[in-house]
């Protein structure tokens, strides 16, 4: 056996071992997608194998995916478990890995936030899609409506890019908080190389005034401290700070119980956000 098939056959046991299968971004192709050791995983950042950001172990990839500010970006999920579909966040960093990882004080700084039906709309939320399909390496998919709307099947999302970012390589990323099941929360991310932006090394400005991404349910951030979503389910998350750019797909829920280290910047979920 070659080294390379070891290595695939080693990678692909790694995930199928993993606990079920959930949902990962597949468009832009993150990192660890189809290449490295452990590939990217299904699973929630818990702050010891998958730490924040990103997973934070798995840098490896085939070629950045060219994006053009001002325009819009296709983003799309593979999945077998989409617990109910929930809220999410799509954001950009220019800090670049180095040794194989991102630093974990690294910010992403939010450019597009959905509320509701992210990835998924269900008749029946309690059930997840069957799983009739699987990726290259064996993660389990469903249904694929196709668009940004469809019912009982995975979307995909047709981002919109700032014009005033800057041009290069940069990181995308896609944070989840789920409605059915445990509160977590779920990040992937991807090499992405920005065209047509309008951002430059001294004007940064618009760049910089864009919220940060909205970080809870998460144990052993260095800046963060911890904070939860709330108990019990379903749960459509009315995210903080969720910048100037996005939708309301669902109206969010309050939890049905709020624990003691409940976030305290979560909005009530009569006060929804306006975006541009
Ligand atoms: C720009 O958006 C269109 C869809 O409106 C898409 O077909 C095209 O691939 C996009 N270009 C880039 C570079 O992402
Ligand atoms: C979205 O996709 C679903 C499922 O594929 C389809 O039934 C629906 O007509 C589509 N909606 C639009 C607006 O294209
Ligand atoms: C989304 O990903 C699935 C699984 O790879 C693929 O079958 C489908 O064509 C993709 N859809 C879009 C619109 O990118
Ligand atoms: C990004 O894309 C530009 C324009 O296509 C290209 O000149 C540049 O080499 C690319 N950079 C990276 C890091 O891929």
């Amino acid at each position: 056996m070659s080294p390379s098939i070891l290595i695939t056959g080693l990678a692909a046991l790694y995930l199928v071992s993993g606990i079920q299968a959930h949902v990962v971004m597949n468009t832009p192709e993150p990192y660890g997608l189809h290449t490295g050791v452990p590939l990217l995983q299904v699973n929630p950042l818990d702050g010891v194998t998958y730490k924040y950001p990103c997973q934070s172990k798995n840098f490896q990839y085939t070629a950045p995916t060219i994006v053009e500010a001002g325009n819009v970006t296709n983003v799309n999920f593979t999945g077998g478990a989409q617990h109910g579909g929930g809220s999410c966040q799509f954001s950009i960093t220019y800090d670049t890995p180095e040794n194989g990882r991102l630093n974990e004080n690294t910010k992403f700084k939010t450019i597009y936030t959905i509320i509701g039906g992210c990835p998924a709309h269900f008749t029946n939320e309690m059930d997840n899609l069957p799983a009739l399909f699987h990726d290259a390496e064996q993660r389990q998919d469903s249904k694929h409506c196709g668009n940004d709307s469809g019912i009982d099947c995975i979307r995909n999302f047709l981002v919109p890019l700032p014009k005033f970012l800057k041009n290069g390589p940069a990181v995308f990323a896609w944070t989840w908080y789920n409605k059915i099941g445990n509160r977590e929360m779920y990040m992937n991310c991807a090499p992405i190389n920005i065209t047509g932006g309008t951002g430059t090394d001294g004007n940064m400005a618009e760049f910089d005034s864009l919220p940060e991404i909205f970080i809870a349910n998460y144990p052993n951030h260095p800046q963060v401290s911890y904070c939860s979503t709330g108990d019990g389910e379903p749960q459509i998350l009315n995210i903080p700070n969720p910048g100037r750019y996005g939708r309301v797909i669902e109206n969010p829920d309050e939890p049905n119980a709020k624990p003691k280290d409940y976030c305290s910047n979560i909005p009530p979920a009569t006060a929804l956000p306006t975006f541009e």
